[in-house]
């Protein structure tokens, strides 16, 4: 998915293949003359292994009951995952992963002989796990369950039912939790997700200022755990990238103060919530040949259409021909599905999803 991204954002006439909100520039969030300060005056040494502690413990203070014992700052939450899935998959494990889905640990996992199971989301339960399927799928041979909660793509949360199914199954067979949380605070309606953290010991979750932030240049993410696991994958990451940026840690730190990161979330949910309206206008009089369930955070939808052509199929017709990037929903676990950025200007959006159904509609 990365590589065919990279390929053509550039170039194309309408780039729907985002997850994130347009990236602010800080002096649109910061005093910069007081960051210019700091920065310039502050040495390039390494950043303290995990994150300074003033880092650690703003980002603690978003987690109930965490201190900055509990966090470990990464190089994106893409380090995060990494670490945690490193430190706890061996080959001959196995792991599973709730589809859809953002595939990096799955992708890992198979790269490392471990045997990766699938447990879907379905469409027709509001993207939500099938409650008696998890009992068969989540095993004593289950070493980690791996979700994203929102959900990247379908912008599902997980149901307070199926938030205590998950972890039921997961004690009842001392499997891990690693949970990648980057879109909470990214809702639609405002209400925030709760985290996982602090529901199990043998939790993970990761996240970062990539989404919900949209600040993923910053390349700052983070690991919320036990602090006997953090130390762990402290000394596996220092043979990864021994820490992350001087810079960024200070910025993120500006970031995230308090009333700061409340500000720049509600700008974001804002967005989204716009960008949502604008497919929901653009719908309304037409009869299109895709529809979609309503996200409940971040700025995508994840279509299904009923040609029966398969989603690499139609997103490189419609890369092709039209001009218009779309994630095939294959590259994201599920095929007969298109993910669709909504987080772009109304006439962009407007057009790109008129371009899709053409191609469709000639499937
Ligand atoms: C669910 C999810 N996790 C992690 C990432 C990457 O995070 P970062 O940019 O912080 O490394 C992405 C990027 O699209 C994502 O969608």
């Amino acid at each position: 998915m990365v590589r065919m991204q990279c390929a053509h954002e550039g170039s194309v006439d309408y780039d729907l293949s985002g997850s994130g909100v347009p990236p602010p520039r800080l002096d649109e969030i910061i005093d910069t003359q007081d960051l210019l300060r700091e920065l310039l005056s502050e040495r390039q040494g390494y950043a303290p292994a995990g994150g300074s502690p003033a880092l650690r413990s703003s980002i603690a203070s978003i987690y109930s009951g965490a201190g900055p014992e509990n966090i470990m700052v990464t190089n994106g939450a893409t380090e995060a995952n990494f670490v945690g899935a490193w430190r706890l998959l061996e080959k001959g494990d196995e792991i599973v992963v709730i589809v859809p889905n953002y595939l990096q640990t799955w992708n890992l996992a198979t790269s490392w002989g471990v045997r990766v199971k699938p447990l879907q989301l379905r469409e027709e339960a509001g993207w939500q796990f099938d409650l008696e399927e998890i009992k068969s799928v989540v095993t004593s041979n289950t070493k980690a369950v791996q979700l994203c909660n929102p959900n990247n793509p379908t912008g599902a949360a997980l149901s307070d039912e199926h938030r205590k199914a998950l972890l039921d199954a997961a004690r009842e067979t001392d499997a891990w939790v690693l949970c990648d949380e980057v879109y909470i605070g990214a809702e639609v309606d405002g209400v925030r997700t709760r985290s996982l953290w602090g529901t199990y010991e043998r939790m993970l979750v990761t996240n970062g200022l990539c989404k919900a932030y949209g600040l993923p240049g910053l390349r700052v993410g983070w690991l919320v755990g036990e602090q006997e696991t953090l130390k762990e994958l402290t000394a596996y990451r220092d043979y990864l990238t021994l820490t992350h940026s001087t810079p960024s840690d200070y910025v993120a730190r500006v970031v995230l103060e308090r009333e700061r990161r409340e500000k720049i979330l509600s700008q974001n949910q804002a967005f989204i919530r716009e960008g949502f309206r604008n497919l929901l206008d653009w719908g309304r009089n037409r009869d299109p040949p895709f529809s979609w369930v309503s996200p409940r955070a971040g700025p995508m939808c994840f279509a299904s259409y009923h040609s029966g052509e398969g989603s690499l199929d139609i997103a490189t017709r419609l890369l092709k021909e039209k001009s218009v990037l779309v994630v095939p929903g294959v590259q994201l676990g599920m095929d007969g599905y298109l993910r669709i950025a909504t987080g772009v200007p109304r006439e962009y959006l407007h057009e790109g999803l008129s371009r899709l159904s053409d191609i469709i509609a000639d499937g």
